[in-house]
């Protein structure tokens, strides 16, 4: 077995780069501005894994430069397996969070597309007793939406196309790209 790779698989060098390092962290820099202004100092910070993890750690330093001091946990949620479309349906795989009753929380995610997973997400917090849930994603492709959700913070919009790099996989694969790009 080992590493197999998808047959349209391109190496990291073939792949051509729609946002670099530099323009995600002046994007970031400006959400984290928005976020101190109109959320306040005091958040949770609640990534889904896998995609937010490297966008999360950038975003709560630049967070932290505004004056924020958030708690940070994360939660899994699956709906994509190996393909480039959604199968739709969303689970839970697993939530091994604080207590959430009474707090304002900051959802985030790599990528809003249908709306399925973040829909899920907002709902799951707000059952659990969260103050309010708004949601920050650096990617937002409209054009695929299926459900009637919209972030509250944008990094980029983009077309309807697949894009990996900075969190976001294909079959595994491009997460560790320190900028975006379209495959
Ligand atoms: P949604 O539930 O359809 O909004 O899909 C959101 C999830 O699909 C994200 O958390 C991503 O993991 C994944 N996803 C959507 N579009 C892309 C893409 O272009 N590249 C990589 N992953 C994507
Ligand atoms: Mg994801």
């Amino acid at each position: 077995m080992g590493f197999i790779r998808p047959d349209d698989y391109r190496a990291p060098e073939l792949i051509t780069p729609l946002f670099t390092a530099e323009q995600i962290a002046t994007t970031q820099s400006k959400l984290a501005r928005s976020i101190r202004q109109e959320l306040g100092q005091e958040l949770l910070v609640m990534g889904l894994l896998k995609g937010s993890f490297v966008f999360i750690a950038d975003l709560v330093r630049a967070m932290h430069h505004r004056g924020c001091t958030p708690q940070i946990d994360f939660m899994t949620l699956s709906s994509y397996g190996n393909d480039k479309e959604s199968s739709g349906a969303v689970r839970m795989m697993s939530a091994h969070h604080d207590d959430l009753e009474g707090k304002p929380i900051l959802l985030v995610d790599d990528i809003l597309e249908s709306g399925r997973t973040l829909s899920f997400a907002k709902q799951w917090l707000f059952d659990r007793g969260a103050a309010s849930v708004h949601v920050c994603v650096l990617l937002d492709k409209p054009h695929k939406r299926v459900m009637p959700i919209e972030a509250d913070y944008v990094g980029f919009t983009i077309e309807d196309q697949f894009v990996v790099g900075y969190g976001l996989d294909y079959a595994g694969y491009y997460r560790e790209l320190p900028f975006i790009g379209a495959l």
